[in-house]
C-alpha cells in the first residue's frame, strides 16, 4: 500500500477522537479561544487583510484562529474527515475560512485561488511528507513576492528517539521510512486507536537547503526547550503552556520556528 493511503486511514480514524478530545478543547475554541501559540503568534504578527495558506491544517482550528485574527485563510489537507468537519464547524461560526482537500505535496494552482502573503505550517507536519525539496515547491510556489513562510515544527531532536524517549531509536537525518504501530493518539480520548503511520525524519539542514534552494531568504530562526503541547509520554508542565520531558527538562530542543521570506 503506498503510504499516502496509510497515512490518509490514519488520520481519517484520528479525527473523531480528535474532535472531542480536551486536548483540542473544541467547545473552548467556539466560544472564541485561539488554538495558536505564543511561539507562532510572535512570527505572524498583525494578519489583518493577509491571505494566509495553512498546509496541513487538521479540522482547521489554526486556520478559523487566522480567521477571527482577520486574514483571508485557506487550509488545505488530505483527510476528508478533517476537512469535512473544519467545514463543519466553519458554518456554525459562520466565518469565512475556505477549506481544501488535497495532498499538500500535490498541490497545484488550479485547486487555489493565486498567491499568498504568509504560507503557514506547524506542529507534526513535515514529517508525514517524504520528500522535502518538493514540499520547498510548493511552499515558495504559492508565495507572492514579498510574501512569508512561517513554520513552528517540532525540533528533529525529538524524533529521534522511542515512544516512551528513553533511547535513540532512529537517525537524526532523513535515511529510511520511519513504519510505526501506535497505540492510541497524542490526545486523549483515543485509547481504542491502534493505527499504522509511515513518517521521515528531516534534520534541520534538509528543511534549511530545501527552502534556501528556492530562493527563499530566513529572517528568524528560534529553538525552543519547551513543547507547547503535551504530546509525549511523560511530560511536566513547568511553567503556564510550558511543557518539557520529565527528567531531562531544560535539555532537550523541543520545538524550532522560522520565518522566511521571497524577495
Ligand atoms: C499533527 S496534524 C496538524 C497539526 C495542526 N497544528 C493541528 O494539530 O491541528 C497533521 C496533519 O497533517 C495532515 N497530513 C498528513 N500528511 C499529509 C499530506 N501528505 N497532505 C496533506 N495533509 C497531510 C493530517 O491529515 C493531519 O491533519
Amino acid at each position: 500500500m503506498h503510504y499516502l493511503d496509510i497515512n490518509k486511514a490514519s488520520w481519517n480514524e484520528r479525527v473523531e477522537p480528535h474532535l472531542t478530545s480536551d486536548f483540542y478543547d473544541v467547545e473552548g475554541f467556539k466560544k472564541g479561544k485561539t488554538s495558536l501559540n505564543q511561539i507562532e503568534l510572535d512570527l505572524l504578527g498583525d494578519v489583518r487583510g493577509k491571505s494566509i495558506l495553512h498546509l496541513q491544517c487538521h479540522f482547521g482550528q489554526d486556520s478559523m484562529s487566522l480567521s477571527r485574527m482577520g486574514a483571508q485563510v485557506v487550509g488545505v489537507d488530505f483527510s476528508d474527515k478533517a476537512i469535512r468537519a473544519a467545514k463543519q464547524i466553519r458554518d456554525e461560526l459562520g466565518l469565512d475560512t475556505e477549506f481544501v482537500l488535497n495532498d499538500v505535496l500535490s498541490l497545484d494552482a488550479s485547486k487555489l485561488d493565486g498567491l499568498f502573503d504568509i504560507v503557514f505550517t506547524s506542529y507534526g507536519t513535515i514529517g508525514w511528507l517524504p520528500d522535502i525539496q518538493k514540499w520547498a515547491e510548493v511552499v515558495a510556489r504559492f508565495m507572492k513576492p514579498g510574501g512569508q513562510f512561517i513554520i513552528a515544527e517540532f525540533h528533529p531532536v525529538v524524533w529521534m528517539f522511542d515512544d516512551d524517549i528513553q533511547y535513540v531509536r532512529y537517525s537524526y537525518f532523513n535515511k529510511e521510512e520511519i513504519e510505526e504501530i501506535e497505540e492510541g493518539s497524542y490526545t486523549d480520548q483515543s485509547e481504542h486507536l491502534r493505527t499504522k503511520f509511515i513518517t521521515w525524519n528531516h534534520g534541520l539542514s534538509e528543511v534549511f537547503n530545501a527552502l534556501k534552494a528556492k530562493g527563499l531568504h530566513i529572517s528568524d530562526f528560534n529553538e525552543f526547550d519547551y513543547s507547547p503541547y503535551k504530546c509525549f509520554k511523560e511530560m511536566v508542565e513547568t511553567s503556564p503552556g510550558k511543557y518539557m520531558l520529565k527528567g531531562n527538562e531544560n535539555k532537550f530542543p523541543m520545538v524550532y520556528s522560522m520565518k522566511w521570506h521571497k524577495l
